[in-house]
Formats: structure tokens, C-alpha cells, sequence
């Protein structure tokens, strides 16, 4: 297995706001400027030219890849011609699926770990989209991007700040969309909570909570997929490896890139306790498992100060037993959405100081999209919302619009994995969060209601 990265030796980035002690400029800050910004391609930023037909090359075929390649198999004016992965009879598996639907055989690549670059430099095709190992996701976009081609990728899409300094530059550089497809923007709750945002039913939002909390234990552990690399990076970074399935949709509600923008956060983690203790659980004394040394806090907590002043929690927890939950808070003048169970307070509506149910606004106030592409969606993975994500994307490619989540996007949420990390180092004193934009989040237009 490749060695992950570890996030970039936080001795050599001052992005440290320590106490009161005001800014210190950074590598980040420095690369600000209208200069810099004027520089920013169409791709990058808005719309690209429309594609008929998106033909798309697809790298690592896992197990969410495979997801994500049966969907694209089902979406209208889509097309898989490439497939790349290190293990053969994941393409084999890929081939199989697409010839299944009537499309011709896709071009395999599984020449070892950097055989997209062959692929990317290859292949006539219009979007590069990966769900191989964290690590990989910035290599295979930047090999797609220098190639002329779109990329989109799973979460989150970047480890480390210079990474997501790349992904813009190189998106910016040649004029390509580099999207990170988080999902959990798509999902039902999640939409129709930033639906009641848009139709100003919370009032101002001033708060937000979201998180990733979710028993991994037995996964990181297992001797296939996920286990065989994401359990590495509990042994190399204390802080929020996986930030984007809680803070993607409360970003949205809040504008994030797009009217206001993250600032500084503070982070802290609880000791690592729970992967030892499932080792020793279920591994004999003398398993190299047991002599396995974790350093990724159990429970991770960041706190994001906005530049408008608003304020979001943001968590991490994989190693712990413990239900599935993404917190989903999204709180304003008016009312609050809490997630799981989803529950709705709106003053003024409902009894005072009582929880509706959101099952039960649904009929009035489900986002559009939902209501326009849940019979599609049914059946595909993680309740539909994958399919939807899959949609969108390639409804954007082929009409020339923005896609819904960008590289600024995919820049600021992935960014809080480093920045967390850091601040964890430094027993939680604030950390500055690049402004990926360059001072185009004043400007640019909020995220609209998305339609089928
Ligand atoms: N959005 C979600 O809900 C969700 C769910 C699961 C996984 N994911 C993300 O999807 C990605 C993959 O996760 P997974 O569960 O499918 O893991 P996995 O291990 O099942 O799949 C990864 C695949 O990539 C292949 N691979 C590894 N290195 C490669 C390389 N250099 N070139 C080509 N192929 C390579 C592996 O052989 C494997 O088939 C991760 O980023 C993960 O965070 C997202």
C-alpha cells in the first residue's frame, strides 16, 4: 500500500491566528490578489462548454466506484470508455457491467498505481471521476485536469492544504471543473432543510452542527477495501480526516464560498482508545493488528468561526461503538432542523417548545429535486442520494452549467482536514482558513434550487 500523506509539517505554514495576537500572513494569503482571481478559468468557476455525450474514465472500481459506475450506466447521455484499477478483476467486474447495458467494452487500465496517467493521456474523454484511496484522489484529478479533461472525485477530496491549493490552480490553470461529489448534499433531510433555508423559514442562519459519527471499527479492520488503507491514516493524523458529509450540506445552508466563507476553526481531539481496544478484542496476542499504534483521536471536535460571524460545530467519530449520525443542526432566528431523528421548530408553527417531525413537512416543503428524481433514484446506493449526485453532475456537463459543489468548494471543505490536524497540534488555538476564492465569495451567486 502506498504511504499516506500526512498532513504538510504545520512548522512550515503560519496560518496561526494565536489568541489575540491578530493574523500572521501565510502561503495561502499570499497567493491572494485581483490578479491572481482574473486568472480563474470558466471551468473552474461557472459553466463549460456542453457535451453531447460525457464520456467518462473511471478510476477505482471499489466499492463505492462501482456504485457510482452503475449509476452513470443508468444516466442519460452518459457513457463509462475508460476503467481503471490496480486490481484486474475489479475492471473485469467494470466490463462486465457496461457491456451488460449494450455499450461497448471500456479500454482497461491496470498497470499498476499510476496507470491513470496513462489513461488520462490516452483516452478521448470529457470527465476523469475517481473513488480510489484518499491519498490518490488529488494525483488522478491533477493527471485528468493537465489532460484537458473534467474531474470529479470522492471525499474527502483533498488531504493536506497544498493539495487543495493544487486542485485550484490546476482547475483555474486549464479551465476544468473539479468537482468533489459529496454525496450527503443530496440527501432527502439534507435538502429539504436547505430547502426551509431558502424559503427563509429558520429566519437569519446563525449556527450549524454536522459531523460524521459512525462505528468504522470492524471495516477498518477487515483484510479488503476500506481496510486496507483507511485504517493507516488513524496511525498518521490526529484531527478530522472525513469533515465533508457533515459540513457539505450546512456549507450550503450558510453560503460557504458564496456570500460568506470559512475563517478560522479551532479543534481538539479525545485520546485514541477504541481501534486498540477492538484489536485486542479480536485479534490473538501475537496478530501484528494488536501491535498496531493509533494516534487519530477517538472523538473529534472543530468549531468554524465564519467571516459574517456565524458558527458551525463540526465532528469526527469512526472508532467508538455507537448509531450512525451526521448531527445535521442547522439553527436561525426563527427555527432550527435537528438531524437524527430529523425534527423541525419553526416558531410560530406547531405547538411552542415542540418538535415536528420532518417526515411530516415533507408534503409541503421536500426540495424539488427530490420530489422530480426520487423514483429514479430508489434502489441506488446510500438511500438515492448517490444516484441524484451522479445526475446532477452529469446534467451540468452536458447543458454547460456550473456544478452544483466546485474546486472552491471541494478547496474549503477538504482544507479542514489539515487545518484541524493543526490546531490539534497546537492544544486547539485557532487556525486561518484559506480563502480558496480569493475574495470571489463576496460576489458569487448562492446555490440556487437545483431542478432534475
Ligand atoms: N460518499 C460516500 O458515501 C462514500 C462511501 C464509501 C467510500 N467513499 C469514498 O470512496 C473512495 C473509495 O472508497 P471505497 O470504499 O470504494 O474503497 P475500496 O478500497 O473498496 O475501493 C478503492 C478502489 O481503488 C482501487 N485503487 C487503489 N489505488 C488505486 C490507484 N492508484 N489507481 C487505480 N485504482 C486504485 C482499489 O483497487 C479499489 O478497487 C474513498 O475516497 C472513500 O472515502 C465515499
Amino acid at each position: 500500500m502506498t504511504k499516506p500523506h500526512a498532513p504538510s509539517d504545520p512548522s512550515r505554514r503560519d496560518f496561526l491566528r494565536i489568541g489575540g495576537a491578530g493574523v500572521i500572513a501565510g502561503v495561502a494569503q499570499a497567493r491572494t490578489g485581483a490578479a491572481a482571481a482574473e486568472q480563474a478559468g470558466a471551468g473552474a468557476t461557472g459553466g463549460a462548454p456542453p457535451i453531447e455525450t460525457v464520456r467518462v474514465g473511471y478510476v477505482g472500481v471499489g466499492l463505492q466506484g462501482s456504485s457510482h459506475v452503475r449509476n452513470l450506466l443508468r444516466i442519460p447521455g452518459c457513457r463509462v470508455t475508460a476503467v481503471c484499477d490496480v486490481r484486474e478483476e475489479r475492471t473485469d467486474w467494470a466490463t462486465k457491467a457496461i457491456t451488460e447495458t449494450g455499450q461497448p467494452a471500456p479500454t482497461a487500465y491496470t498497470r499498476g498505481v499510476r496507470d491513470f496517467e496513462r489513461m488520462c493521456e490516452t483516452e478521448e474523454l470529457d470527465l476523469v471521476y475517481n473513488a480510489t484511496p484518499w491519498e490518490w484522489h488529488v494525483p488522478v484529478m491533477l493527471a485528468a485536469m493537465k489532460h484537458g479533461k473534467h474531474t470529479a472525485t470522492e471525499v474527502p477530496a483533498a488531504m493536506t492544504l497544498d493539495d487543495c491549493w493544487a486542485m485550484v490552480e490546476a482547475a483555474e490553470k486549464y479551465k476544468k471543473h473539479c468537482v468533489m461529489m459529496e454525496n450527503c448534499n443530496y440527501d432527502r433531510m439534507e435538502m429539504m432543510a436547505f430547502n426551509l433555508v431558502r424559503q427563509g423559514l429558520f429566519g437569519e442562519v446563525l449556527h450549524a452542527e454536522g459531523g460524521y459519527l459512525h462505528d468504522l471499527r470492524g471495516i477498518k479492520f477487515e483484510n479488503r477495501n476500506e481496510g486496507l488503507w483507511r485504517r493507516a491514516w488513524s496511525m498518521k493524523l490526529d484531527g478530522n480526516p472525513y469533515p465533508t458529509h457533515g459540513l457539505g450540506p450546512i456549507a450550503n445552508c450558510l453560503d460557504i464560498n458564496r456570500g460568506d466563507r470559512f475563517d478560522y476553526l479551532t479543534s481538539m481531539s479525545s485520546p485514541s482508545r477504541g481501534l486498540q481496544d477492538w484489536a485486542a478484542e479480536h485479534f490473538p496476542a501475537d496478530a501484528p493488528q494488536r501491535r498496531e499504534t493509533f494516534v487519530l483521536g477517538d472523538v473529534n471536535t472543530s468549531l468554524i468561526k465564519t467571516a459574517r460571524g456565524r458558527t458551525i460545530m463540526v465532528q469526527h467519530c469512526t472508532n467508538l461503538p455507537r448509531p450512525y449520525s451526521r448531527i445535521h443542526v442547522v439553527q436561525g432566528t426563527k427555527g432550527l432542523f435537528q438531524g437524527y431523528p430529523h425534527r423541525v421548530y419553526i416558531e410560530g408553527r406547531g405547538k411552542n417548545d415542540q418538535w415536528v417531525q420532518a417526515n411530516e413537512m415533507l408534503a409541503e416543503f421536500e426540495h424539488p429535486l427530490w420530489k422530480e428524481i426520487a423514483a429514479q433514484a430508489a434502489g441506488a446506493g446510500h438511500g438515492g442520494m448517490d444516484f441524484i449526485e451522479d445526475y446532477r453532475l452529469i446534467k451540468c456537463l452536458r447543458e454547460g452549467t456550473p456544478t452544483d459543489m466546485d474546486v472552491y468548494d471541494a478547496a474549503a471543505l477538504s482544507a479542514i482536514v489539515e487545518l484541524s490536524c493543526q490546531s490539534v497540534a497546537r492544544r486547539g488555538r485557532p487556525v486561518e482558513c484559506p480563502d480558496f476564492t480569493r475574495g470571489k465569495w463576496r460576489n458569487r451567486p448562492p446555490l440556487p434550487i437545483v431542478h432534475m
